[in-house]
């Protein structure tokens, strides 16, 4: 038996609640049980950008994911979001998994959604995308992502730091995100290519505490967090 659509995985945008579509506050308006990768019950990313919208009588449940930076498939994390958003749609109520920025891009929604579909087939989910950082952080920037026949590269630098210089080769635009380990690496080839000044630093964007670098080398004396990234063009 299907059930009505009760489990929704929502898009939370970069960090500025302006940046939340009319959808995601219209779903989060009918939800039920607010779930987040956040820590704690109130802390975390994605539920700090949606508290302003919440009511008191919505439960909050932080599903402690770690944004880890190393190699690591999650899936058992994944599955336990999935069969908590399982058991209340069971219980007939309605759920909600934040997720920051854009679920389907790089984003933990997108592998909960996944665990959803085959731990509870029966259980509908429905995916709310939301503004992704990159489209953020180029429109703070005042930097087009790509344009005409240019070839947008989206790296997840973590996982790719021996490949710095050869991607920059590439040549086109490259985003960088997970950013902060390969910042040292990233310098170095981009300093060598002559192309250092090509390059921003954007730390959450969006947010009251958000921060730019222009000049890469300056950042590397800071203590940089998970939610930075770096548009070279
Ligand atoms: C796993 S990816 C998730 C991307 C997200 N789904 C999106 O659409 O923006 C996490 C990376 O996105 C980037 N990121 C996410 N939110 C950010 C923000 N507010 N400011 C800067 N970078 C951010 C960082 O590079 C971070 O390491």
């Amino acid at each position: 038996m299907v059930l009505p659509s009760r489990t929704f995985v929502v898009g939370v945008g970069p960090g500025d609640p302006e940046l939340l579509t009319l959808r995601a506050a219209r779903v989060l308006e009918r939800s039920d049980v607010i779930l987040h990768p956040g820590p704690r019950d109130d802390a975390g990313f994605a539920i700090e950008v949606v508290t302003p919208l919440l009511r008191p009588d919505q439960e909050v449940r932080g599903m402690a994911l770690a944004m880890r930076r190393g190699r690591d498939d999650g899936s058992v994390g994944y599955d336990r979001v999935a069969l908590a958003l399982a058991g209340v749609a069971r219980g007939g109520r309605t759920a909600a998994f934040l997720t920051e920025g854009d679920p389907m891009l790089f984003g933990t929604g997108a592998s909960v959604a996944e665990r959803l579909r085959a731990l509870a087939p029966e259980v509908p989910v429905e995916i709310i995308p939301g503004v992704s950082a990159l489209a953020a952080a180029a429109a703070r920037l005042g930097w087009p992502l790509a344009r005409k026949d240019e070839i947008l590269t989206i790296c997840p630098a973590t996982y790719h730091a021996e490949q710095v210089g050869a991607i920059l080769d590439r040549g086109g635009p490259v985003c960088w995100l997970k950013a902060a380990d390969v910042l040292p690496t990233l310098v170095e080839e981009l300093r060598r290519r002559g192309r250092l000044d090509r390059a921003t630093l954007v730390e959450r964007v969006g947010r009251p505490d958000e921060r730019i670098f222009v000049d890469l080398a300056a950042a590397l004396e800071e203590d940089l967090s998970y939610f930075t990234l770096i548009l070279v063009r």
